[in-house]
């Protein structure tokens, strides 16, 4: 087993972070200042939607922003969710706002998208936010990458230089982090290379690299076999595995062995309580940028 000791604990680093917008919206209230108001809408019950959602209006509770939930049955209208995204969009009192994935199979999630104002888009889904990021311009990031992005800021990684591999190029997670690693910035300025399904010996790249993200989506995919000796290993994973020992039947597990590749790193984000509540604290920051007029000037 690994020591304690090479833990990134994002549960822990949430904490501190909400902690530290709590006393920004503190003074913002002494100064009679406006308090950031974050809205989500949550279409139908899918069950793991309902969780996120409910855990971002309750962190929002947590830090004294005021909070918005919309909720809609799964037989809303495509037009109908829209019209709800344009009042969102035109309503000055909502510094920024969500529509929760995954939407019901009838209503276009791309449409959806692209229908939510970029400068209240504090998911950073929209590819405006997508194309500012990859220029480096101020944007809101996508809440994953942001989060990964300032695990490695508070814990002092040295990113700068290093050789870096990314497994998968999703929308949200895999392509964003590869950019924002590779920007000249800080963190960033590192050597990233991008896997995916067509990678040829994906093995070989992990084995050369500094630090591994992996966010591929399937269940112990990189093994200890494939790390090198004080690799820095982030675990975006969040994959049901089948525990009969558990009283729902299943355990999340990341994408990472963690048992067998914790010894061998020098981080390591676990699951659960790494990436994932940094997800969060991610939101409430875009959110309270937003607020502040950092991102878009108006
Ligand atoms: N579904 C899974 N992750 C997310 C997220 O970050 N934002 C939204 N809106 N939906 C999601």
């Amino acid at each position: 087993m690994s020591n304690s000791n090479n833990i990134i604990d994002g549960k822990q680093l949430s904490i501190t972070i909400k902690e530290e917008i709590a006393g920004e919206v503190k003074a913002i209230k002494a100064d009679g200042g406006k308090i950031p108001h974050l809205a989500a809408v949550l279409v139908g019950d899918d069950p793991a939607s309902r969780v996120y959602v409910r855990n971002k209006v309750s962190s929002c509770e947590e830090v004294g922003f005021e909070s918005t939930l919309i909720r809609k049955d799964d037989s809303i209208t495509e037009d109908e969710l829209l019209e709800i995204i344009h009042e969102l969009n035109e309503d000055d009192d909502i510094d920024g706002f969500i529509v929760q994935l995954p939407l019901p199979k009838h209503i276009n999630e791309e449409k959806v998208t692209l229908a939510i104002d970029p400068k209240k888009d504090v998911d950073g889904f929209h590819p405006m936010n997508f194309g500012r990021m990859a220029q480096g311009m101020p944007s809101y990031l996508p809440a994953t990458p942001f989060g990964i992005v300032q695990m490695l800021d508070r814990y002092n990684i040295e990113v700068e230089g290093k050789y870096c591999v990314v497994l998968g190029r999703s929308n949200i997670v895999g392509t964003p982090i590869s950019i924002l690693l590779s920007r000249k910035a800080s963190p960033g300025n590192a050597t990233v290379v991008l896997c995916h399904s067509r990678t040829k010996d994906i093995k070989k790249h992990c084995l050369e690299a500094d630090i591994i993200v992996a966010a591929i989506g399937k269940a112990n995919f990189l093994t200890a076999d494939m790390v090198k000796e004080g690799a820095v290993v982030i675990d975006v994973g969040i994959n049901r595995v089948e525990d009969e020992s558990r009283k729902k039947g299943y355990r999340l597990a990341g994408d990472v062995d963690y048992d067998n590749v914790a010894p061998k790193c020098k981080l390591i984000t676990p699951v659960p309580g790494g990436v994932g509540p940094m997800t969060v604290t991610s939101l409430l920051m875009n959110t309270l940028k937003s607020c502040k007029g950092e991102v878009y000037d108006n």
